[in-house]
């Protein structure tokens, strides 16, 4: 399914910043006036090491925190400022999240259906328990587990299934934005594949838009249609996954691709991998204007680095 970039999009953030004051005399600035957009039905990638504010952004956009600045409009309806009932409502169901560790994330002492069901239970999204027991087993058919799991525990599945539970569990909802922070980081290679197929399955049938954050380059290189990367809090460059891939920018971003391990032996052989320092690199990001490349893909840098990483 092409995704309509003429259409409204899902999920708007405009100069987001997230601060954290950890001590009287010291504050994080753990996201600095980051702004993307995310279409229905769109895969948006974000990547960025460790600590560069990735699942903060994931938090703030489903409102798990205030933001200290900017605006949030998802699905029409600005998020950012203090909640109505109606508004937080909407949010709670419309929009969900995958988390990166099932097992810590699932009430080990609840039964699976019963995890899965929480949000209809809450929302009372049914008429009667017929219902909700269909809707349950339906979903669970959906994510590939069977109906007959329902009146198990947490510990007595694999973790390939604990992340499909979590996907159930986010989708009986019927979201039209799932954020998935490390969704896959903690499965083996091969079963993050399975569970990324079952994902662009499910987009595939619902149209829900994924805000996919994730390490992995190769895992967000399959799934996103856009990707945004992100260093320090800010959004450094953004642009299809083609484009990021083909054209890469900033030196971050050229560093972070030359990370990934080739399957050609002869390519690999040759790698180079990059090194960023941002200490030494002389950028100052808070100086950055956003450039624009090839339609979508946005660089933030100044004028002078612009011209010497295009030269
Ligand atoms: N609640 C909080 N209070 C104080 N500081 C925080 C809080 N949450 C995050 N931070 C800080 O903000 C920065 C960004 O953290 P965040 O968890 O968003 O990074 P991340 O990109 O998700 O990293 P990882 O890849 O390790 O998950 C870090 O420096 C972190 O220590
Ligand atoms: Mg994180």
């Amino acid at each position: 399914m092409a995704v309509d970039y003429n259409a409204a999009p899902i999920l708007t953030v405009e100069g987001l910043k997230q601060y954290f004051k950890v001590s009287s005399s010291y504050t994080v600035k753990a996201v600095e006036n980051v702004s993307f957009k995310i279409y229905p039905g769109e895969t948006y990638g974000l990547v960025g090491e460790s600590g560069s504010g990735k699942s903060t952004i994931g938090r703030s956009v489903i409102r798990l925190y205030d933001p200290t600045a900017g605006k949030i409009v998802f699905n029409g309806v600005d998020i950012s400022g203090k909640l109505s009932k109606e508004k937080n409502n909407a949010l709670r169901t419309q929009m969900q999240m995958i988390f990166q560790d099932p097992m810590a994330s699932l009430n080990p002492r609840k039964k699976i259906g019963d995890i899965i069901g929480e949000g209809l239970d809450i929302h009372h999204a049914y008429k009667n328990n017929a219902e909700r027991e269909e809707k349950i087993k339906a979903i669970l058919e959906k994510v590939g587990l069977a109906p007959e799991h329902a009146t198990r525990y947490p510990h007595q599945f694999s973790g390939g299934q604990r992340q499909r539970v979590g996907i159930a569990r986010a989708l009986i909802m019927n979201p039209r934005l799932i954020i998935a922070d490390e969704c896959i980081s903690a499965l083996d290679v091969s079963i993050q594949a399975q569970v990324v197929n079952l994902m662009k399955d499910i987009q595939e049938e619902t149209g829900t838009a994924y805000l996919f954050i994730a390490h992995d380059l190769s895992m967000v290189k399959y799934i996103s249609d856009r990707i945004g990367v992100l260093h320090l809090g800010h959004l450094l460059e953004t642009g299809t996954t083609e484009e990021i891939f083909a054209n890469p920018i900033h030196p971050y971003t050229r560093s972070l691709l030359s990370a990934i391990p080739a399957p050609n032996p002869v390519v690999e052989k040759n790698r180079i991998a990059l090194a960023y320092d941002y200490k030494t690199s002389g950028i100052d990001y808070n100086k950055g204007t956003e450039h624009l490349v090839a339609g979508t893909h946005f660089v933030k840098c100044t004028d002078e680095e612009f011209d010497k990483w295009t030269k």
